[in-house]
């Protein structure tokens, strides 16, 4: 299998490491291309054993899956420089966020299958959710080894193409608001009294060993929550104060808006 990455940034890099780091395909057979930044794509090389070239006809040649990994506004210039070399057995992967399949293919002017996934940045960790939406000429092998090549760094969720917008809301864009929660929940704990860095430190532990409890567990969240919540505790106590906010509210306000973002910037032109 060949796999070509048109555009080497930030998260095409997460997933080409992923998927050399689980040998699902040889480094060897992935290639890599950008637009002028040739030393990080020699890094690249030197660090991973992975191909690079600007030359599109070789790089599109026997090339089973293409990834189409440039920022969305520098599409319609990537599709102008693939669009004359392409073959009949390159299948498209777009990882940019909005842009649909039907605006891909008619920008590369292409019936080839394309499909569409919304990674989130724990990919560089192997721990992406990425939502996945196939365009309806796919076959049933093509898939399945897409969805390997994106269980290779972290987990496939097959939606529908309208149902990315809420992934790119829920689990995109996610990483983020659960930042934004701990940063606050890191501010408040520095008013307790204790040295910030000590805050912080014991904070980040906190949340790494509660990953780990949810990843070893086969429990929900709610019942991981119960079983370390005495009554009349401490627990108790501080749990019968969040419960006076609408957290679910708050919640359902961030991922609407993030949801219309997502539908906005896919009906702008110039998105
Ligand atoms: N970052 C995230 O968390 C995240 C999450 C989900 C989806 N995405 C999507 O991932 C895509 C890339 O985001 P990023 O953060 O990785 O961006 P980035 O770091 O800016 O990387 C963009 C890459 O595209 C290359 N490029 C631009 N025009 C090109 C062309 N004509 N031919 C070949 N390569 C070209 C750039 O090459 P040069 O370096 O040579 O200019 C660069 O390697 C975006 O569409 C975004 O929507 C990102």
């Amino acid at each position: 299998m060949k796999i070509v990455f048109y555009g080497a940034g930030n998260m095409a890099h997460a997933i080409f490491t992923g998927i050399v780091n689980s040998k699902v395909v040889p480094a060897e057979n992935i290639y890599l291309t950008n637009r002028s930044n040739e030393d990080m794509l020699k890094a690249y090389g030197e660090d991973l054993g992975v191909q690079y070239s600007y030359d599109d006809a070789a790089l599109l040649k026997d090339a089973d899956y293409i990834f189409l990994g440039s920022k969305p506004h520098d599409f319609d210039l990537l599709a102008d420089r693939i669009k004359p070399h392409v073959q009949p057995n390159n299948r498209f992967i777009s990882i940019m966020a909005g842009l649909p399949i039907s605006y891909i293919k008619e920008k590369i002017d292409t019936t080839n299958p394309i499909a569409r996934i919304m990674p989130n940045t724990n990919a560089h960790v192997g721990h992406s959710v990425t939502g996945v939406s196939f365009s309806s000429n796919f076959d049933g092998k093509a898939k399945d080894e897409i969805l390997e090549i994106i269980n290779a760094f972290g987990t496939a969720l097959e939606v529908q193409e309208d149902h990315l917008h809420q992934v790119t809301a829920i689990t995109g864009s996610g990483p983020a608001f659960l930042y934004h929660v701990f940063e606050k929940y890191v501010i408040a704990g520095t008013k307790l009294g204790l040295e910030k860095s000590q805050v912080e430190e014991s904070i980040r532990e906190l949340i790494i060993g509660t990953s780990k409890m949810i990843e070893r567990s086969d429990l929900s969240m709610e019942q991981l929550r119960k079983n370390i919540t005495s009554k009349g505790g401490t627990t108790q106590a501080g749990l019968n104060a969040l419960s006076e906010y609408d957290i679910e509210g708050i919640f359902e306000d961030c991922l609407n808006a993030a949801v219309n973002r997502s539908i906005e910037l896919s009906t702008q032109d110039d998105e």
